[in-house]
């Protein structure tokens, strides 16, 4: 039996890693057996992008893109599917969304980049967006990480990103407000993945 695949999207500083954390962990309590996974993968082409974050203006937008595609599909094969294959539950922090709207916010084409991600990278059974005003995102890095905010996180780029997450569409897409506490935000989780749980 194929595992069940969950994907958090949403701006930087929306807690994506901690609601990745407390669903696999509420996950695991149900006996399921669950890898996290996230993207930039740890794979060579993440790894090389995570160097570039503070330098990103030395990648043009075109190798940027051929980056991300890299890695996703190194994810894919290495991590994803057999993971999927062998019935595990896959939670995952950023997928092909995160390319349609970061990449489609700096001039590529998000549309034709959702159709070639499809073409290799399996298809989750939910899109969990986090949502949050991306000049709150940008505080909650900058107080909370002690980080200036990177190349990706300038406050009018974030906007652009913000605008393309909210207008995604699909079936298998839910939206939940970031702002509140991290665990009534997981309450909220839980419920949109409770119809996937059921044998
Ligand atoms: P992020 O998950 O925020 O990394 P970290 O947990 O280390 O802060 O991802 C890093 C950045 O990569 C983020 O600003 C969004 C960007 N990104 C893209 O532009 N395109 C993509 O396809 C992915 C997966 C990420």
């Amino acid at each position: 039996m194929r595992g069940r695949f969950f994907v958090f999207e949403g701006i930087d500083g929306t807690g994506k890693s901690t609601q990745v954390r407390m669903l696999a962990q509420s996950l695991r309590q149900r006996g399921l057996d669950v890898v996290e996974t996230f993207e930039p993968s740890d794979g060579p082409h993440g790894r090389r992008l995570r160097e570039m974050f503070g330098r990103r203006h030395e990648l043009t937008p075109e190798e940027e893109l051929a980056l991300f595609m890299a890695d996703r599909l190194d994810h894919v094969e290495r991590v994803i599917k057999p993971a999927l294959a062998a019935g595990k539950t896959v939670v995952c922090d950023r997928y092909y969304l995160s390319t349609a709207a970061y990449q489609g916010a700096a001039g590529a084409d998000a549309g034709e980049i959702i159709r070639k991600n499809r073409e290799f990278a399996p298809e989750p059974d939910l899109f969990i967006i986090l949502e949050l005003p991306p000049a709150i995102g940008r505080a909650r890095i900058s107080s909370l990480r002690g980080e200036e905010p990177n190349d990706f996180e300038k406050q009018d780029y974030l906007e652009r990103v913000a605008a393309r997450f909210a207008a995604f569409k699909g079936g298998n897409i839910v939206r939940i407000d970031a702002a509140p506490a991290p665990d009534l935000v997981h309450a909220r989780v839980m419920t949109a993945v409770a119809r996937f749980l059921t044998p």
